[in-house]
């Protein structure tokens, strides 16, 4: 396993590379929002649960997306690279990056996804493969969850995520989009033994405040 300092030397290094690339170093806290929000969900949830590693968790939850910004560069899945990128350092990461996208392990049909992930039907076969080979844990279903409670900005609900998309984009966020989110937070209300957004209430405060002091 990568220690959270080197999983942040990671991200820095990326930061760095991007920023060559031509990315506004001031946008970047966009990203280290989600990501760190991300990682302090699975954080809090975990904590609330026997046998879970917390550190595992934190560090594979602040790498998921640690090759997001080369998707469209590379014309490729970025859980695909992700988990080329990680697979010989830190085998649970790798797979944190290969398997958040797809709620429950479960991957729609090649056509209806290849347009949002993937370029190649082989990087779909490759994930198919590797779901099949591997039996679902409850770390791969609690970054797929925290993943949707953190945005640009930070920790969200499942709610104001469904409301912001509805608003960007004039229609509903789809049934097959959101029920499958819904159903991972009631599976982690009850693994934890509380409400979930109660555990981050705290969070959703230092935001609003941070928020209002910008
Ligand atoms: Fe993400």
């Amino acid at each position: 396993m990568l220690s959270i300092e080197n999983a942040k030397k990671l991200i820095e290094e990326l930061k760095e590379r991007e920023i060559i690339l031509g990315r506004k170093p001031e946008t970047w806290f966009t990203y280290e929002n989600h990501i760190m929000g991300v990682a302090n969900v699975a954080k809090k949830i975990a904590s609330k649960i026997d046998g879970m590693n917390i550190g595992e968790v934190y560090v594979s939850a602040m790498l998921h997306d640690i090759c997001r910004t080369e998707e469209d560069r590379k014309q490729r899945f970025h859980g695909i690279l992700g988990y080329e990128k990680l697979k010989d350092i830190d085998e649970k990461s790798a797979r944190s990056a290969l398997l958040h996208m797809f709620p429950w392990n479960k991957l729609p049909e090649y056509e209806k996804c290849s347009k949002m992930f993937f370029y190649k039907q082989e990087d779909y076969d490759f994930v198919a493969d590797f779901i099949k080979k591997h039996e679902t844990t409850d770390e791969d279903l609690l970054i797929q969850l925290a993943d949707s409670l953190a945005n640009k900005d930070g920790i969200v609900t499942l709610e104001q995520r469904a409301k912001e998309y509805s608003e960007r984009h004039g229609v509903e966020l789809p049934q097959e989009v959101i029920e499958p989110r819904y159903k991972l937070k009631s599976y982690f209300d009850i693994k934890a033994g509380c409400e979930i957004y109660s555990l981050l209430q705290n969070s959703y405060n230092e935001q609003l405040k941070q928020d209002k002091e910008r």
